[in-house]
């Protein structure tokens, strides 16, 4: 029997309504249309309003409609994974959650947490139950909610986050098509250039996290910036490499949306014309683990079975890292 692969079988994502545009946030911070959009290739974000909604209700919309698109009832999935950075709670984990939304039962659920690079890192994870011939339906969800951790008087980032749900079904193929290769990398060194510092164990809540605003993501923007240009570049490139691939035999690279010139050096590297570039950042900024996903939805009636897709992200941690995907339908 030839080898079982991963293949994506069906994909579905979620925004909510209201969006964020950049004429809002002029008026919340010193900032301007014109500099957002040169600088980060943003127009405007969609973030969920309503008391009570974390990541998980994006999350189930998107899975909710993902079981009718491939007409899966809810008993026949295997394991669900969710990346996210923003998750509900701290415990339980914004998978279990979701499956009691979507009324999946007694399966297994987890989180993976590994922030822009998350929905990367679960594709990767998911994929060996499927290839091992452990699993038959897995389901793999990249959302958050950024939104809860931006701080809006922080010009530096708020521009830059939105919120959003991406989730695609794994199922077996024997017929080579599904996700090929993929690696993962991470360097904790980078924990002080891109993170939340307060709510977890290091620094529980007080006053003290609240009022020096540890709770807020923090970004040390140019510093990110150098590596994830060339982490991300380096990955994609690697991954080509070492499956024989030119930027010829390419048809998409998937890169995370975090901006659109850490976007095109990647592309350049790669040998790769924009044209072939999945590019949304304009509409949704960066939902950080659904921005992936949101690209394979809003592309979907592009994608032709048998395209070589080169998936590519960057993210906190740092993490970073690169999925190569033969397209199955
Ligand atoms: N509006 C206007 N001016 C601004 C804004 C803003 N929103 N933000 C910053 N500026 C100013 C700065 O204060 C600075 O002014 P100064 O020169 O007077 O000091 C100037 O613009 C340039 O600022 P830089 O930070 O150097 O701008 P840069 O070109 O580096 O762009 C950005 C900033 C967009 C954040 C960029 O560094 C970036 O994209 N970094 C990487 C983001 C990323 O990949 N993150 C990883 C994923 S996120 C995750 O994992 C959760």
């Amino acid at each position: 029997m030839s080898q079982i692969r991963a293949a994506i079988t069906g994909i579905q994502g979620y925004v909510p309504d209201y969006i964020l545009t950049n004429a809002e946030l002029e008026k919340m911070v010193d900032t301007n249309d014109e500099w957002i959009t040169a600088r980060t290739g943003i127009k405007e974000r969609h973030i969920l309003k309503g008391e009570g909604l974390g990541t998980s209700h994006m999350a189930a919309e998107a899975v909710k409609g993902l079981l009718a698109k491939t007409h899966t009832a809810p008993e026949e999935v295997d394991l669900l994974i969710c990346a996210t950075t923003t998750p509900d709670f701290i415990f339980p984990s914004t998978a279990n959650l979701i499956c009691d939304m979507v009324g999946i039962k007694s399966i297994g659920s987890f989180d993976i947490q590994a922030a822009c690079s998350g929905f990367v890192y679960a594709l990767t994870v998911g994929s060996q139950f499927i290839e091992t011939g452990k699993y038959k339906k897995v389901i793999i969800v990249g959302a958050d909610k950024m939104s809860a951790i931006v701080d809006y008087t922080d010009r530096t980032t708020c521009v830059l986050f939105g919120d959003g749900a991406g989730a695609v079904m794994l199922e077996p193929n024997t017929e080579g098509f599904g996700i090929i290769d993929s690696i993962i990398r991470s360097d904790g060194a980078g924990q002080p250039f891109l993170n939340q510092k307060a709510g977890g164990s290091r620094y529980p809540p007080t006053h003290e996290t609240i009022d020096k605003r540890w709770h807020y993501a923090y970004q040390d923007g140019p510093s990110v910036f150098k590596f994830a240009v060339t982490n991300m570049a380096d990955v994609a490139a690697e991954i080509m490499e070492r499956n024989h691939l030119t930027g010829d035999d390419v048809a998409w690279l998937v890169p995370h949306q975090a901006n659109k010139r850490i976007i095109s050096a990647t592309a350049n590297r790669m040998k790769v014309g924009m044209d072939k570039v999945m590019l949304n950042i304009q509409k949704y900024g960066n939902t950080t683990a659904a921005t992936i996903p949101l690209c394979l939805w809003d592309y979907e009636s592009q994608l032709n079975k048998g395209d070589n897709l080169i998936l590519a992200a960057f993210g906190g941690g740092f993490t970073w890292g690169s999925v190569y995907v033969k397209w199955g339908y």
